[in-house]
């Protein structure tokens, strides 16, 4: 069976990880895997291509393609074009076309950069949590959202927190699935001693585990006591989910417990198809287009590549393969093999290509 992938490398550094991935699935076929591969812009290189951040034809092959990979988009050439044609609204039109509600980023640490944490090395060696973000609702859509002159030298600004109960259905099945995955154990955060919608998320997280996953562990947290345990002790929990605010902050957190922006993966997976049961999903490393260090060939590849290693995971079920190839990079950096941005004293400096192969040698 072949595996339909659409490659969205975009702007600044977003080609240069990309090109890392696709060495990778070159590879892969000369095992025996079938993965078709098609590429298409996205983001400013889109804009100055067809004058929109993504075009029509390439959202279709998104919708159409079993996963798609995101490379970055952005940077300070297309800062002033207009807002609606600006590079982010590619990443957004995909993420609501293909109703990309659960947004997955794992915080992992890899023995060789425990050291390098802010935080001490018992308390971030081995951390291995997954952070569940609902990504299409909540305070960030919610309606009536406006700023209204009170005419007495005042503003007023609304934002509007709103969840019915299938979002929270839904996000919570998702949390409960994976955690069965792993280490079987979900903690839902929200604040449901100030907030209606906290108040129905517990409600919601809670029926559904009764319903369907009593076999799951579940806890409940308030969200500002969640993120202080976050940074106390990170390995007490397993998979976290929240809502798209919360989500948000608390995906940052645990994302810094380990180190460099270039080392976060990133998966965000729509509803399951009526038919097939396959998820819409989309790949990314959490960094954006780094135009500092574009052109340079010294970006890490490592997001993209650990962002190739959840799509195998969770797109195609290839879960030895994915468990190999997280293991190639544990491997790469245990051997002492750094890009500029993990760097430290007495590791050996590698550039962008040279992190890829030595990851793909392993594999
Ligand atoms: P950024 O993530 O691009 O860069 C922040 C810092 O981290 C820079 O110093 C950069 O060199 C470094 N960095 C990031 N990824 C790296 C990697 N793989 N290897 C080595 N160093 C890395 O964030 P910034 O500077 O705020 O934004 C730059 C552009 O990217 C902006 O246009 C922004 O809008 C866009 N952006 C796009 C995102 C996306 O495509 N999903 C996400 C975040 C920002
Ligand atoms: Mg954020």
């Amino acid at each position: 069976m072949t595996h339909k992938l659409l490659l969205l490398a975009g702007d600044g550094i977003g080609p240069e990880a990309m090109a890392e991935v696709k060495k990778l699935i070159a590879v892969m076929n000369e095992m025996g895997h079938a993965f078709e591969t098609e590429d298409a812009l996205v983001g400013g290189c889109a804009y100055d291509a067809h004058g929109a951040a993504i075009a029509e034809v390439d959202v279709a092959k998104a919708m159409a393609a079993d996963a798609v990979l995101f490379g970055a988009v952005g940077g300070p050439k297309w800062d002033g074009v207009p807002y609606d044609v600006r590079p982010e609204a590619g990443l957004l039109r995909l993420r609501k076309d293909m109703d990309l509600f659960a947004n997955l980023r794992p915080a992992i640490c890899y023995p060789a950069l425990a050291s390098s944490s802010s935080l001490k090395q018992e308390v971030i060696e081995g951390l291995d949590i997954l952070i569940l973000r609902e990504l299409t609702g909540g305070v960030y859509f919610g309606e009536p959202k406006t700023i209204t002159d009170l005419g007495n030298g005042q503003k007023r600004a609304v934002d509007t927190q709103v969840y019915d109960t299938y979002e929270i259905e839904r996000i919570s099945g998702v949390a409960f699935e994976l955690a069965r995955t792993r280490k079987n154990h979900v903690t839902s955060m929200e604040k449901r001693n100030v907030m209606k919608s906290g108040v129905l998320w517990n409600e919601v997280v809670t029926a559904t585990h009764k319903a369907k996953y009593s076999d799951v562990k579940l806890d409940h947290m308030l969200a500002d006591a969640g993120g202080m345990q976050l940074v106390r002790w990170p390995k007490q929990f397993d998979v976290i989910v929240c809502d798209n605010l919360f989500g948000d902050m608390l995906s940052d957190v645990a994302a810094m417990l380990t180190g460099s922006l270039g080392m976060l993966p990133s998966a965000s997976l729509g509803a399951p198809d009526e038919k097939t049961g396959k998820r819409k999903a989309l790949y990314e490393p959490v960094h954006g287009s780094a135009p500092d260090i574009a052109g340079k060939g010294i970006a890490n590849p490592i997001a993209m590549i650990a962002s190739f290693a959840m799509c195998l995971r969770y797109s195609f079920d290839m879960v030895a393969e994915a468990d190999r190839l997280e293991a190639a990079i544990a491997s790469v950096l245990a051997d002492g093999l750094r890009t500029k941005d993990i760097l430290s004293d007495g590791m050996r400096e590698v550039g962008t290509a040279e992190m890829g192969d030595a990851i793909i040698a392993k594999f």
